[in-house]
């Protein structure tokens, strides 16, 4: 019954061979370690906002009258509104989490390198989409933080010459952040970038499957197949990794639900405090930050004196990104078989984005703006000196078969 079945559905849609082309028979190396777990989270985590937002929409009220007093509806009086509401604005935080060890992984391992730079920049696009993502869902509880945050944000655009105060009209609407800017800021956060979003994570694994994965010794393990042309360091990702994945997705959720259920806060970090309190446009929140996964780009926006060459900084730093696989002529890809100029840069450009994400917290002083400088000085160095530091180093001879 079942195989006939199954016949007449692959007569007419290719079910068995999309099975089989991306999981039964897709060979992936048999050495995946930790860091090759965040790919699968990352998709739980996207189903988790997915699901979590359709639910949320259905209680939310999109108007500066009502936003703020219809989340505090969905946490006080729609049954578990609470759970569905945390579960959103903590999976905000972990996605970002998820994604920058995920990008870490790729920096460890070269997976950005040839032939994966679309993988890489279908990432890469998949993280601008995700921070606008961030961005337009922060406005919508419309607290004290969202207001002032976005109004920091969106000013920002007012500092490209001519076209700058026009240009934060057309983005706002209005003369000033208002119920229209919410409005489209919903429209956009629940339909528009959900579709890009989900658009580029299926490009993203497709362009994958095309080349097959990276690994941590940077083996291709295209290149020593059997009589029957699988891989020999290969194994089926079903069920191999399928099952390998559980273990990643339950400790996850044992981590994000003791967030969920005891810190949902953080301390202020994934829910700052100014905004318990509703949106005010005639009072100014002592300090503003935006939420800690933007952090590092805030800071170095802060770290240049001049406005608009500040806002270039903030966007040079995240376009270098995307050129990544252009920068790095390294014969070999993993860290373990490159120099120790390659190391000490990636240990040094680690430091310098953590230090930037905790100074973009804090109020600035002449002390942390100098600190700042630094640390934006040694993030672009990493990427402009890569041309020459991994042609220069001394490589590991790379090993013919995977090293387990
Ligand atoms: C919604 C966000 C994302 C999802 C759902 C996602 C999903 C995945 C999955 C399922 C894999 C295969 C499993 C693995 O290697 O871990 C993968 C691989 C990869 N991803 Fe992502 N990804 C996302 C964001 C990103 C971003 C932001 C980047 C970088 C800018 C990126 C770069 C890569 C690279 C280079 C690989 C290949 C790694 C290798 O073979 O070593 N991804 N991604």
């Amino acid at each position: 019954m079942m195989e006939k079945f199954m016949a007449w559905i692959d007569a007419r849609f290719p079910a068995t061979k999309m099975w089989e082309d991306h999981l039964s028979k897709y060979y992936a190396p048999k050495n995946f370690n930790f860091f090759y777990f965040f790919g699968s989270l990352a998709l739980l985590v996207l189903v988790n906002q997915i699901l979590t937002g359709i639910w949320l929409t259905m209680s939310f009220t999109p108007s500066a009258e009502e936003a703020f007093a219809s989340v505090e509806y969905i946490m006080r009086d729609v049954e578990y509104g609470w759970i569905i509401r945390y579960l959103h604005s903590t999976g905000a935080s972990a996605f970002f989490v998820v994604v920058y060890l995920h990008m870490f992984r790729g920096l460890l391992y070269g997976s950005y390198q040839k032939p994966r730079e679309l993988v890489w920049i279908f990432g890469m696009l998949i993280y601008l989409c995700l921070m606008a993502e961030a961005f337009m869902g922060y406005l919508l509880p419309w607290g004290q933080m969202s207001y002032w945050g976005a109004q920091v944000i969106i000013s920002l655009f007012g500092a490209i010459p001519v076209i700058g105060d026009d240009l934060t009209q057309w983005i706002r609407g209005d003369y000033l952040i208002s119920g229209i800017t919410l409005n489209r800021f919903f429209a956009l956060h629940v339909i528009a970038l959900p579709i890009v979003l989900l658009g580029l994570v299926v490009l993203h694994i497709l362009a994958l499957h095309e080349v097959g994965s990276n690994n941590p010794d940077g083996v291709d393990i295209k290149k020593n197949k059997d009589a029957n042309g699988v891989p020999v360091d290969g194994i089926a990702f079903h069920p191999y990794y399928t099952v390998k994945d559980i273990v990643g997705v339950v400790v996850f959720l044992f981590v994000f639900c003791a967030v969920v259920f005891f810190f949902p806060e953080m301390g202020g970090y994934f829910l700052e405090k100014p905004n318990f309190e509703q949106a005010n446009p005639f009072k100014t929140p002592e300090h503003i930050a935006p939420v800690w996964y933007f952090t590092p780009y805030y800071a170095i926006l802060r770290a240049v004196p001049d406005k608009l060459l500040g806002v270039i900084a903030m966007g040079a730093a995240i376009a270098i990104l995307f050129v990544l696989p252009w920068l790095d002529r390294s014969p070999v890809k993993s860290m373990r078989y490159k120099g120790w100029m390659s190391k000490v840069w990636l240990v040094i450009f680690c430091i310098s984005f953590v230090i930037l994400g905790v100074l973009g917290v804090l109020a600035p002083t002449p002390g942390r703006t100098l600190l700042s400088q630094i640390c934006t000085a040694l993030y672009f160095a990493y990427f402009i000196l890569m041309p020459f530091y991994t042609r220069m180093e001394k490589t590991k001879p790379v090993p013919e078969r995977v090293t387990g």
